[in-house]
């Protein structure tokens, strides 16, 4: 038996099985792009811990600062005031879009989300909500009520929130109403409108929750337009319009938040993941209108805010910010999205390429053009094998997440690359 597998079995005894890891490797070390099996083998790790950790694994800068934080301070309980706490608050606003500049830290994506959920509702006293099908917001039980990525995630937990309801996402490759891109005529939009005529009045909605680049259901970049007309649509009726930019802020598209290259503003938004690069913090980050008027008491965290998590972050996003990595990211992501697309070009397996910065999902299709989970699921296991930690998402698992850390090298880039494309080419 292997090192990895012992750890894997002893995990068995001990772990629900209801946590699924995406593969039986346990590792003792990571270092930047690279992470270390227990038996010595080293791995390019381009899940970077699912879209977390932007600068790799143990950036120095990051944990100097946590390991200073942790000598003086670990946590606050939220009974004093912090300046390591309020330095991240000042730091998030520094880079969120335009006017959301109010911020209530919690510790996971999910918390985050609930806390949006709760502050729409709060602040407009309706009680409708609306997301979007395929979207994925997390496993608690607000945030799974608005969750449609996989019907497993809900399977057993019903009855979830009320006054919940789902609208199609607009995926374009997969179009909810099988049009060509071309010919849509913005059919999602018309729908959500319609909607709003015979389900539920504007007037009841408190909120429309989003992710602008979809994520776990398949990393589906919404349309610019679509975003757009959503924004008009959300300020015309006074419903709080919701980002959940969990997995693609904090520099993960090239930009600090997919709302900025979109130039659409939410009214909320919420943002964990790469926050802290590792460290447990979320965040709920909205405008003073609406963050004066969610009232002492309303909501609140023991844990949220640790100051060893906020230095980790105010760290974070110094490097992000010193290290010019936004443009680097957004101009090597062009070209890893054409190097894709040519690999796709010679393998129909790959029936799509889309994304944005290191935002990046392939689609994996069969002959009919059906997701092909299994094939999807043989080059994963070809590139752990060669040394490249990749994972999928979508509803079929037929899509490839492309999520290196921002601070790769154009070398490992392009060694990803190349196993990447064996892989595919080996289905042949
Ligand atoms: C868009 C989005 N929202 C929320 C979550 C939930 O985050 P967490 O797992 O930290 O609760 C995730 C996690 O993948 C996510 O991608």
């Amino acid at each position: 038996m292997t090192k990895s597998e012992s750890v894997v079995r002893r995990g068995g005894n001990v772990f629900t099985p209801a946590l699924h890891l995406y593969y039986p490797l346990a590792i003792a070390a990571g270092r930047g792009v690279r992470v270390e099996s227990v038996e010595g083998k080293t791995y390019l790790d381009f899940s970077s811990g699912l879209a977390v950790l932007n600068l790799g694994h143990n950036h120095l800068r990051v944990i100097e600062a946590a390991r200073a934080q942790m000598e003086n301070l670990v946590h606050t309980g939220g009974i004093y005031y912090s300046d390591t706490v309020v330095k991240a608050a000042e730091k998030l606003v520094s880079v969120t879009p335009a006017g959301l500049d109010m911020v209530f830290f919690s510790n996971s994506g999910a918390e985050a989300v609930e806390g949006a959920l709760k502050l729409a509702r709060y602040v407009t006293g309706r009680q409708g909500i609306i997301s979007f099908t395929g979207g994925f917001h997390g496993r608690t039980l607000g945030a799974v009520s608005v969750t449609t990525s996989s019907a497993r995630y809900r399977k057993r937990y019903l009855p979830l929130l009320p006054s919940v309801y789902q609208v199609p996402y607009p995926s374009c490759f997969r179009c909810p109403f099988q049009q060509a891109q071309s010919r849509c005529d913005q059919l999602c939009l018309d729908y959500l409108r319609d909607f709003l005529e015979r389900v539920i009045y504007p007037e009841e909605v408190a909120a429309m929750i989003i992710e602008p680049v979809m994520g776990e259901g398949g990393y589906v970049p919404a349309p610019p337009d679509f975003l757009r007309e959503l924004r008009t649509l959300c300020t015309q009726h006074g419903i709080q319009l919701i980002f959940d930019e969990v997995q693609s802020g904090m520099g993960r598209t090239g930009q600090w938040f997919a709302a900025q290259h979109y130039e659409v503003s939410p009214d909320i938004l919420t943002v964990a993941k790469g926050i802290a690069s590792g460290f447990p913090l979320s965040a709920v980050v909205a405008g003073k209108n609406l963050m004066s008027r969610w009232e002492p008491g309303a909501h609140g965290t023991t844990f949220g805010g640790n100051p060893v998590s906020c230095a980790a972050s105010v760290a974070t996003i110094a490097v992000i910010e010193e290290e010019g990595l936004l443009p680097k990211v957004r101009a090597a992501g062009k070209t890893v999205l054409s190097r894709l697309r040519a690999i796709a070009a010679e393998c129909p397996v790959i029936g799509d390429v889309r994304g944005f910065g290191f935002m990046i999902g392939i689609e994996f299709v069969d002959n009919t053009g059906a997701p092909d989970g299994a094939a999807c699921q043989r080059v994963l296991d070809f590139c752990l094998q060669n040394g490249l930690v990749l994972i999928e998402c979508g509803p079929k698992r037929n899509v490839v997440r492309f999520v290196p850390p921002l601070i790769v090298s154009d070398t490992d880039l392009d060694c990803a690359l190349s196993i990447f494309g064996d892989g595919v080419r080996s289905l042949r």
